[in-house]
Formats: C-alpha cells, sequence, structure tokens
C-alpha cells in the first residue's frame, strides 16, 4: 500500500493542526506544522531585534535559523526545536501570533521553508497543515482539504486554548488578531491563502471534532487503498 501526503490548509484557528495531528496518529503517518515554522522564525526575528524591511536583517535572521522538529518519547508528541531550544509555548504568545504575518509574508523567508517543507515529506507518509501546502508546498498532495470555520467560532476555540496556557486575552483582541491574519495571509503576493480547485472544504463550525478527524481519514482510507 502506497504511502500519500494530506494536505491541510485553511484560515486561522479553525482546528486545523489539532486535526492534522490525530489523522496523523489514525493512519500513522507523520505530522509537519508548517505554521509552527513560521512562527518560529518570527520568534527568531522578535528574539534578535531584526526588522522584516531590512533585507539585510532578513537575510542574517534566514542564515542563523534553524528548525527541527523532535518526537518527545514520553507523551509522543511532536515538538518544536528553534536553534536547539523547545520553543512550543512561546512561538503560541500573542506577541508571536501578532507578528506572523508580516514575517511569513517576506517572499524569502517563505522560499526557505517552503524548500525545508518539501524535504520533510519527500518519503510521503505525511499529514501538513498550513496556507499554501495544497497550492505550493505540495501541488501533487493526494488529498487537500481545505477547513473553514466562521470568525466568532473560531476566536472563542483559540481564547480557550490560549487559556489553558495561562493566557487571558479578551475575544476581541483574539477576533482581530485572526481577521486580521486572516486578511494578510490570503492578499500577500507569494503563497497566499487559496482553496485550490481539487480541494475538499470542510467547514468545522457545526461538526464535532471527531466527526471532523473521521471524515478525513475515511477520506485519506479511499485513496490509500488505491494508491
Ligand atoms: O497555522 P498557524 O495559525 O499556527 O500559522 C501561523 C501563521 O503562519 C499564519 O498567520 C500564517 C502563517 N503561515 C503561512 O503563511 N503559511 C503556512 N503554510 C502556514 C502558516
Amino acid at each position: 500500500m502506497g504511502k500519500i501526503v494530506i494536505a491541510i490548509d485553511g484560515y486561522s484557528g479553525c482546528g486545523k493542526s489539532s486535526t492534522a495531528k490525530a489523522v496523523a496518529k489514525d493512519l500513522g503517518y507523520t505530522y509537519i506544522d508548517t505554521g509552527a515554522m513560521y512562527r518560529a522564525a518570527t520568534l527568531h526575528f522578535l528574539n534578535n531585534h531584526l526588522s522584516a524591511t531590512n533585507p539585510q536583517d532578513v537575510e542574517k535572521g534566514l542564515k542563523s535559523l534553524e528548525i527541527s522538529f523532535h518526537l518527545n518519547p514520553e507523551n509522543q508528541l511532536q515538538e518544536t526545536y528553534l536553534n536547539g531550544l523547545h520553543v512550543d509555548d512561546a512561538i503560541r504568545s500573542m506577541q508571536v501570533s501578532n507578528n506572523v504575518s508580516r514575517i511569513a509574508a517576506l517572499p524569502a523567508v517563505r522560499k526557505d521553508l517552503v524548500a525545508q517543507q518539501q524535504r520533510l515529506a519527500k518519503k510521503k507518509g505525511v499529514v501538513m497543515d498550513g496556507r499554501d501546502v495544497g497550492s505550493v508546498v505540495f501541488p501533487e498532495a493526494e488529498l487537500k482539504i481545505f477547513m473553514t470555520a466562521d470568525l466568532e467560532t473560531r476566536a472563542i476555540r483559540r481564547q480557550a486554548e490560549l487559556l489553558e496556557k495561562g493566557e487571558t486575552i479578551p475575544l476581541k483582541d483574539i477576533i482581530e488578531n485572526l481577521a486580521s491574519r486572516d486578511e494578510i495571509d490570503s492578499t500577500r503576493e507569494v503563497g497566499p491563502l487559496i482553496k485550490v480547485e481539487d480541494a475538499i472544504e470542510v467547514d468545522t463550525s457545526n461538526i464535532t471534532f471527531a466527526e471532523q478527524v473521521a471524515f478525513i481519514v475515511n477520506k485519506a482510507r479511499e485513496i490509500i487503498d488505491k494508491e
């Protein structure tokens, strides 16, 4: 049975990563969170006071940027490392969320990270989530999902996630952040968020998490069986 690539793209905060993680677990596939890579790059720029508008700073930032994923043997969770440090909490702070779309819109940053994502998925058997996976990173992905959910539903979910991490953020601020990221992500010149023609749209506003995971796993199995 052949392995496939599953691309899950969509708006900020509609549950792509938790869904992708669960789909990967179910199929025994590797999960690759491309958003975590853009977030890690953003953290790197912020930590080193590098400016996104200064080409020399961008070059310096990319040269000194090393992102990797490692499986934690204790909980079997995949963790994100930036230059050797575990950064999963730091990359999901509001400060990173407020700056990530700006950094992710830089063509040099996208070129670098897309190449790394393509290397990571070379052997297939991966579920990759992001904004441009089905359109740019893996246009030949065997299964493409485009996830949506209405803005308020997404904001309420993101608020609960942040609260779990100890950050109390007003709903209004989260709505603003999601709407602004949607706008920047959808209108940038390189790798904008778009629903490609061959992607299946999954609106998660009114279905349960288990239902959305089961839907994608079933679609994947249908394709894998034919490979
Ligand atoms: O999936 P996320 O919300 O963690 O992604 C964080 C940001 O990274 C998002 O606002 C846009 C950017 N991103 C991107 O431009 N391309 C991707 N493939 C994934 C994320």
